[in-house]
C-alpha cells in the first residue's frame, strides 16, 4: 500500500518510469502519448538532452544559495531573458517555485503597491467565474471554480466575481463577439463600481482559459477593453499565463495576441517544461519603482524562491524554444492539430465545440448537440474519457463542471512543441476513439 496521499484516494496509479519525447512509460512497459503535457506542463516533451545538460551543470557547480545570502549568475540570467521577451512595461521578475506560489506573490505584490503609494483601502480582487488560479489559500479565493472553493469559503478572502468570456455558450446570437467582449467589459466596470473603485486592487485572468473551461481564447477586443476599464479606475491588470504562457499558444506570452500588457503577470508550468518545480512573476516597472520610494522590499520570500537548478532548467527550455524557432512550430502545427482533431471529432454526435490557440486545445462534450445540453454530471464523463484514453494509451486532461463548477464536460490537450505532425493525428485519433467508446457504451445504459 502506497503512503503518498494520492490525489485519490480511491484506485491505484501506473508507475511512470520513464520518459523520452512525447511518451511516458510505466513499470510494465506500457507506453503513453502526452497529449496534455501534463497539466500543459512538459513543452519539450520527457528527456529532453539540452536541458538535462544544463541542469547537470548547474548541479555540479551550486545546487543552492539562499536568496537572502546570494544571487547566482543563473537566476539573474533567466530574469534578464525574461524581461527582454517580456511585454511592454515590464522590467522585473520575481522567481518562485511553482503557479500557485507565483499567483500568492502577485496578489500580495498587488496590495503592497497601494501600500506603497498610499491607497491603503485597496483590498479587493475581482476575478472570473470557471477561472482557475492554484489550490493556495489566495489563489483559491480569487479563483471561480465553485467546486473547488466551496468547502474552503470560510477561508478565503472577499472577491468580487464577473463571467468569464466563454463564446461557445455566452454570447447572444444577436451579438457580433466584439459587442459580447464588450458587454463583459461593462460588467468588469460594474463590479469595480459595485465594490467602490476604491477599493479595489487587480483584476486577475487567464488570458486564455486552462484546466476549468478547457482552452477558451477570449474574443477580439475584449483584453484591450478590459486594460480600458481598469485603468479607468486605477486597478491593476494581472494576467495568469500559468497554464496558457511560455509559448503554448503560439507566441511567449498569450496577452500578446491581445495587444495589452498586463501589470502583473504569472508563469509557471512551460517556463521550466516540467524538468524543474518553477515559476515567475514578472512585474511592472512602475510597481517596483514605487516599493523602492517606499519600503525599498517586497514583503515576502520562501526558502527556494530563484533555485539555481529551477532557473538553470528554464533558461535551458526558453533557449531552445528560440533556437528551434519552436513558436513558429506551435503557430502552424497549432492550426494542423485543430484540423486533426476536427476531422476526427468535429460531426461527433457529442463534441459540441472544439477550440483553443496554438496547441492548447479544448474539447466540449454535450449529450445534445442542438440544444448543448450537457451529460448528467453524476455520470461522470470526463473520467470515464480519461480511463479509457489512459487505456488506450493515452494521456489527456478531461475535467467536468465546465459550466458551473458541476455541469459540463472538457478535455484540454496540451500536446509538447516537439510533437510531430503524425502524433498529433494519432492524438486526434485515440482521443476519438475513447470518446466515442465511451459515449456509446453510456448510449447503451441508457
Ligand atoms: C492558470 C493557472 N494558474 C495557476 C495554477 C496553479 O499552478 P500550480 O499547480 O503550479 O500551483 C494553474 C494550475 O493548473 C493554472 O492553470
Amino acid at each position: 500500500m502506497s503512503k503518498i496521499i494520492h490525489r485519490s484516494l480511491r484506485g491505484t496509479l501506473p508507475v511512470a518510469v520513464s520518459g523520452h519525447g512525447v511518451t511516458v512509460t510505466d513499470r510494465e512497459g506500457k507506453a503513453y502519448i502526452d497529449a496534455s503535457g501534463g497539466a500543459a506542463v512538459s513543452c519539450l516533451g520527457h528527456g529532453h538532452p539540452d536541458v538535462i545538460a544544463a541542469m547537470h551543470a548547474q548541479i555540479d557547480r551550486l545546487a543552492y544559495a539562499h536568496t537572502s545570502f546570494f544571487t547566482t549568475e543563473v537566476a539573474e540570467e533567466l530574469a534578464d531573458t525574461l524581461v527582454a521577451d517580456a511585454p511592454r512595461g515590464i522590467e522585473h521578475v520575481y522567481l518562485v517555485s511553482g503557479g500557485s506560489e507565483a499567483v500568492e506573490a502577485a496578489l500580495k505584490m498587488a496590495r503592497q503597491y497601494f501600500v506603497e503609494i498610499g491607497q491603503p483601502d485597496r483590498s479587493v480582487f475581482i476575478g472570473r467565474r470557471q477561472s482557475y488560479h492554484g489550490n493556495t489559500l489566495g489563489a483559491l479565493a480569487v479563483g471561480g471554480n465553485e467546486w473547488r472553493r466551496r468547502q474552503f469559503a470560510p477561508l478565503l478572502i472577499e472577491v468580487g466575481r464577473v463571467s468569464p468570456c466563454y463564446e461557445y455558450r455566452d454570447r447572444r446570437e444577436s451579438e457580433t463577439p466584439e459587442e459580447y467582449g464588450a458587454r463583459l467589459a461593462d460588467e468588469l466596470d460594474a463590479e469595480i463600481r459595485r465594490v467602490g473603485p476604491s477599493r479595489v486592487i487587480g483584476f486577475v485572468a487567464e488570458p486564455v482559459v486552462g484546466a476549468t473551461l478547457g482552452a477558451v481564447p477570449p474574443v477580439p477586443g475584449y483584453f484591450r477593453r478590459v486594460r480600458e476599464v481598469c485603468d479607468r479606475h486605477g486597478v491593476l491588470l494581472i494576467a495568469d499565463e500559468v497554464m496558457c504562457g511560455m509559448g503554448r499558444t503560439g507566441t511567449l506570452h498569450a496577452v500578446e495576441q491581445e495587444g495589452v500588457s498586463p501589470d502583473l503577470m504569472t508563469i509557471a508550468k512551460g517556463l521550466g517544461g516540467g524538468y524543474q518545480p518553477v515559476g515567475a512573476v514578472l512585474v511592472a516597472g512602475k510597481i517596483i519603482e514605487a516599493f523602492k520610494r517606499g519600503s525599498g522590499m517586497f514583503q515576502h520570500g520562501h526558502t527556494y524562491i530563484g533555485h539555481p537548478v529551477g532557473a538553470a532548467a528554464a533558461l535551458a527550455v526558453q533557449r531552445v524554444i528560440k533556437r528551434d524557432r519552436l513558436l513558429d512550430k506551435v503557430k502552424a502545427d497549432g492550426a494542423y492539430f485543430a484540423g486533426s482533431l476536427r476531422k476526427a471529432l468535429g460531426a461527433h454526435r457529442h463534441v459540441g465545440d472544439i477550440r483553443g490557440r496554438g496547441l492548447f486545445m479544448g474539447v466540449e462534450l454535450v449529450e445534445d448537440r442542438a440544444s448543448k445540453r450537457t451529460f448528467d454530471p453524476a455520470l461522470k464523463l470526463h473520467a470515464r474519457i480519461k480511463a479509457e484514453a489512459m487505456q488506450r494509451g493515452l494521456m489527456c486532461y478531461p475535467m467536468g463542471g465546465t459550466i458551473d463548477g458541476e455541469r459540463g464536460d472538457h478535455v484540454l490537450l496540451a500536446p509538447p512543441f516537439i510533437a510531430t505532425r503524425a502524433e498529433l493525428d494519432e492524438i486526434a485519433a485515440r482521443l476519438a476513439a475513447a470518446i466515442d467508446s465511451v459515449t456509446a457504451s453510456l448510449r447503451r445504459a441508457a
